[in-house]
């Protein structure tokens, strides 16, 4: 408990390279620590996931000390905790559910087990408060890319209008990356390279936009070719590759594609709010077009700074801390890892 007797939720973050512990009193930030493994998997192209297990096992408890100490409390003060128990990498998300076991179960507080994509959009309540009553939610993360439509984001279900068919859009930056020599993790690395390209310089396919297909669904794969058969033929010819232009026409193409089935789902739903989250909710070009088009359409645009986009443990812990507000009853210490959870609500259900 804080001083002024509000819970203090622990969130306990570790599907993929990051191990993040955060602690959250009220819907407030009080702190958090934050480790990532990105820089060991560089030399892969992607997340290895012995090693991401192996990192998060050395990271837990300096990270978690580190998170403690931002808020100015001691571990004794934690009244809940919260663990992404799903969806993730099941050698990672195991780690992180371990530490949180054993704190939960040591302090002898509740243990929530919590949905990651759940995570990423309450992350944006840190920032700018409450959910409206109900929105449509943007997540775009390495694993993840769906349209949602969100009401209260602990009580009520969570409404898939639409996914992506194979590639989610963090996994489409991460391969064009790859293929274009810049490197992992891919979303930075394309948007530095892109801020010197020029977006208009190839005109990269737009997918699922013709009016026949279904307007949520998203497909990534097709313009990860596109960009692989650019790459290829200019190879050939013995022409150099201008991977600047190639990154910025890429981007756009993935931002064009992302904006326009967000504000096609506000609008149909008659709603004004639109949030977007996780990892790709960083990306500067999708920020910026969105807050032009939401302007325009008169939506109300939400976005976490960029730091709450990517992986942190400060996400569940605000995930956490709704859950513990609204009088959720805890999942208790046989809560075990779904590293496939759908995301159908807030926190995930026990397996039998
Ligand atoms: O949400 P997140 O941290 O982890 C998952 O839940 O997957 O998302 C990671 C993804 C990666 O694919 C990464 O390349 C992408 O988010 N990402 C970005 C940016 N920062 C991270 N994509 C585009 N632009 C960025 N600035
Ligand atoms: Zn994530």
């Amino acid at each position: 408990m804080t001083s002024s007797g509000s819970p203090s939720v622990l969130g306990v973050e570790s599907s993929c390279d990051e191990t993040g512990f955060g602690l959250v009193s009220d819907g407030v930030l009080l702190g958090q620590g934050l480790a990532s493994s990105a820089a060991q998997h560089a030399d892969f192209g992607g997340v290895v996931p012995e090693i991401a297990a192996r990192a998060h096992l050395e990271a837990v408890v300096p990270t978690l000390r580190i998170a403690v100490e931002d808020a100015g409390i001691q571990l004794s003060d934690i009244s809940h905790v919260a663990v992404t128990s799903g969806p993730g990498l099941a050698t990672a998300v195991h780690v992180g559910l371990a530490a949180a076991k054993s704190i939960a179960w040591s302090l002898g507080k509740p243990l929530y087990g919590v949905h990651h994509l759940a995570g990423h959009a309450a992350a944006d309540t840190l920032e700018h408060g409450p959910l409206p009553e109900r929105s449509i939610v943007l997540i775009v993360s390495g694993g993840h890319t769906s349209v949602l439509a969100v009401g209260d984001l602990v009580r009520d279900p969570i409404e898939h209008l639409g996914d992506t068919l194979d590639d989610a859009a963090g996994e489409a930056f991460d391969k064009v990356s790859r293929l274009l020599g810049l490197g992992y993790p891919g979303g930075p690395a394309i948007s530095r390279a892109a801020l010197e390209g020029d977006p208009t310089t190839f005109s990269f396919p737009r997918a699922m936009l013709r009016p026949k297909d279904a307007p949520f669904t998203f497909s990534f794969s097709g313009l990860k070719t596109a960009v692989a058969r650019t790459v290829e033929t200019l190879e050939r010819a013995g022409e150099p590759v201008p991977v600047a232009d190639i990154a910025a026409s890429f981007e756009q193409a993935v931002v064009d594609v992302l904006v326009k089935k967000a504000l096609r789902a506000v609008k149909e739903r008659n709603l004004d709010t639109l949030i977007i989250v996780g990892g790709v909710a960083a990306n500067a070009r999708l920020r910026a077009v969105a807050q032009e088009k939401c302007a325009a359409a008169g939506i109300e645009l939400r976005i976490p700074p960029p730091a709450l986009c990517t992986d942190n443990g400060a996400m569940i812990a605000a995930v956490g801390d709704l859950l513990v507000r609204s009088g959720a009853a805890p999942s208790g210490l046989r809560i075990a890892a779904d590293p496939s959870a759908v995301l159908h609500g807030a926190q995930l259900p026990l397996l039998r």
